[in-house]
C-alpha cells in the first residue's frame, strides 16, 4: 500500500496544523422532504442536466446516518470537519428559523464538540432555496441581503459551537457555471449574467462578514474560493496573454475585490452589458477584513490564443483523474505562492483538495493507491508553499465519502470512504487509512 508522508520537521507535521475532511449538504444529506426545495432539486429534475439522471433525494442519507458518519469522521483521527448548512432546511419562506432544521445541525455540532472535532461551517454551498431563485436568484441584488439575514439567524442559533464560518463556497462555480454557461443549477446561460451574479454573491459575502464579525467574533470568518491556475500552451506572447486573461476572468475576478476593492482591469475589455451592476459603497462592503481564506484546488488549465474569444482552453494532458482533470501538483504550490505575493492574505486553509478515481470494491476493500499518490503529491505541494513563506494552517480532504458530484451525479467518486449506495454502507478506502496514519502518527 502506498503511504502519505511529509518531510520531517515540516510544519504540517506539527500538532497545530489542522487536518480535516469536507462535505456539502446537498451532496450527502438526502432528507429532501424535511426542507424546502432548492435549485439543485429543480436542476436534477430537468432532463439532460445530470449525467446519470440522479437526484439528491437520498444521496448518502446523511440525514438519517449523521451520527454514524460523525463516528466515522472521528475514527479517521481528524481535527476538523467542514460541512455546509442547507439554507432551505433552516430558513422558512418568510425568513424565520425552521426549528427542525436547526435541531438537525445543532445535534451534529454538539456531537462534533463532544468529540473535540472543530466545525468549519460553510453557509452557502450552492443549494439556494428555489423560491429565492424564482425571484431572480443571484441575479437579484436582494438575494445578497437575504443571505446576510440568513447568516445573522444562523450565527445566533449556533453560538459557541462553530470554529470557523465560510460565507460562500466557490462563488466562481455559482456565478459562471450556474448563470453563464448553465452546466450547474439554476442552468442559466448568457455572458451578460455571469458577472452580475458574481457581484451579488460577493456582496452577499461582504454583508455576511459584517454580521459574522458582530455575532460571532470568536470564530474564524472568511470565504472559500476555488482556483484553477491558467497556463499558456506555449511561450508565444499571444498564448501568455490569453492565459493571463483567463486567469483574471476565472480566478482573480473573485479574489481581487476581496483584497484590492476592485475587479481586474480586463473589465474594460468586456462588453458593457456583461459588466456587474456595482453600487456606490459595494466594493468597501465586499472587502471586509477576513480571518482566513479557504483555497480549493484540484487541477490547472492550459490556454491558447483564439481570434474570436480572448482565450481557448485546450484538452488537458495526461495524467488525469477519473473526472478528466489533469494531475499537476506543481500548480498548487505556484498558485499559493503567487496569491501570497499578490495579496495581503490572512492565514490560508486548504478547504478542498482530492481526486475522483475509478474505485473498485474487491473483497470488501478499495485499494485506491492512485488517490493516495494524488494526496501525497498535493500535500507535499502545500508543504513546498509553506516553505516558500505562505501561512497555511490546515488541510481538508475532499471528500469524507463518495457523494453526489453535481452534474456528474453518482458516477464520480471523490471519497476517502467508499459508499455503497444500495446499502448505505461506508467502507474506508486505503486512502482513508493512509490519511488517518499521517494524522495520527504526527501526534
Ligand atoms: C468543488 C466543489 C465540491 C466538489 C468538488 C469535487 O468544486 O466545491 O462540492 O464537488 O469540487
Amino acid at each position: 500500500m502506498s503511504t502519505l508522508s511529509l518531510p520531517s520537521g515540516s510544519k504540517m507535521l506539527s500538532d497545530d496544523f489542522l487536518y480535516g475532511v469536507a462535505t456539502a449538504s446537498f451532496q450527502i444529506e438526502g432528507g429532501i422532504n424535511n426542507r424546502l426545495p432548492c435549485i439543485w432539486d429543480t436542476f436534477c429534475n430537468t432532463p439532460g442536466k445530470v449525467a446519470d439522471s440522479s437526484t439528491g433525494e437520498v444521496a448518502c442519507d446523511h440525514f438519517s446516518n449523521w451520527k454514524q458518519d460523525i463516528e466515522l469522521i472521528d475514527s479517521l483521527g481528524v481535527d476538523a470537519y467542514r460541512l455546509s448548512i442547507s439554507w432551505p432546511r433552516v430558513i422558512s419562506k418568510s425568513g424565520e428559523l425552521n426549528a427542525e432544521g436547526i435541531i438537525f445541525y445543532l445535534d451534529i455540532l454538539n456531537e462534533l464538540q463532544r468529540r473535540k472535532i472543530k466545525a468549519f461551517v460553510t453557509l452557502y454551498h450552492w443549494d439556494l432555496p428555489q423560491h429565492i431563485e424564482d425571484n431572480g436568484g443571484w441575479l437579484n441584488r436582494e438575494t445578497a441581503y437575504l443571505f446576510a439575514h440568513y447568516a445573522d439567524k444562523i450565527s445566533r442559533a449556533f453560538s459557541g459551537k462553530v470554529h470557523a464560518y465560510a460565507t460562500l463556497n466557490e462563488p466562481f462555480c455559482s456565478a459562471f457555471l450556474g448563470y453563464e454557461v448553465g452546466v450547474h443549477a439554476p442552468g442559466i446561460i448568457g455572458k451578460e449574467y455571469g458577472k452580475k451574479a458574481a457581484h451579488h454573491l460577493l456582496l452577499a459575502h461582504g454583508l455576511a462578514m459584517a454580521v459574522l464579525k458582530k455575532n460571532s467574533p470568536n470564530t474564524l470568518n472568511g470565504i472559500v474560493l476555488n482556483f484553477t491556475p491558467c497556463y499558456p500552451e506555449t511561450e508565444a506572447s499571444a498564448d501568455v496573454i490569453a492565459a493571463a486573461f483567463a486567469d483574471d476572468y476565472f480566478n482573480q475576478w473573485y479574489i481581487k475585490p476581496l483584497f484590492d476593492r476592485e475587479y481586474p482591469a480586463i473589465m474594460s475589455q468586456l462588453p458593457a452589458d456583461n459588466h456587474p451592476e456595482v453600487h456606490e459603497g459595494d466594493m468597501e462592503i465586499i472587502a471586509h477584513e477576513m480571518d482566513f481564506l479557504g483555497v480549493n484546488f484540484y487541477t490547472r488549465a492550459i490556454y491558447r490564443a483564439d481570434e474570436d474569444e480572448q482565450f481557448l482552453q485546450i484538452d488537458p494532458p495526461e495524467p488525469r483523474t477519473d473526472i478528466g482533470w489533469e494531475i499537476y501538483p506543481k500548480a498548487f504550490t505556484e498558485l499559493l505562492v503567487s496569491l501570497n505575493e499578490k495579496y495581503m492574505l490572512p492565514p490560508v486553509y486548504i478547504t478542498e483538495n482530492g481526486a475522483a478515481m475509478a474505485d473498485k470494491l474487491v473483497d470488501g476493500v478499495v485499494n485506491d493507491n492512485d488517490r493516495i499518490d494524488y494526496y501525497h503529491n498535493h500535500l507535499n505541494a502545500v508543504n513546498d508553499a509553506i516553505e516558500q513563506g505562505v501561512q497555511i494552517n490546515g488541510y481538508f480532504a475532499w471528500s469524507l465519502m463518495d457523494n453526489f458530484e453535481w452534474a456528474e451525479g453518482y458516477l464520480k467518486r471523490f471519497g476517502i470512504v467508499y459508499v455503497d449506495y444500495e446499502t448505505q454502507e461506508r467502507i474506508v478506502k486505503s486512502s482513508g487509512l493512509a490519511y488517518k496514519n499521517l494524522i495520527t502518527n504526527r501526534k
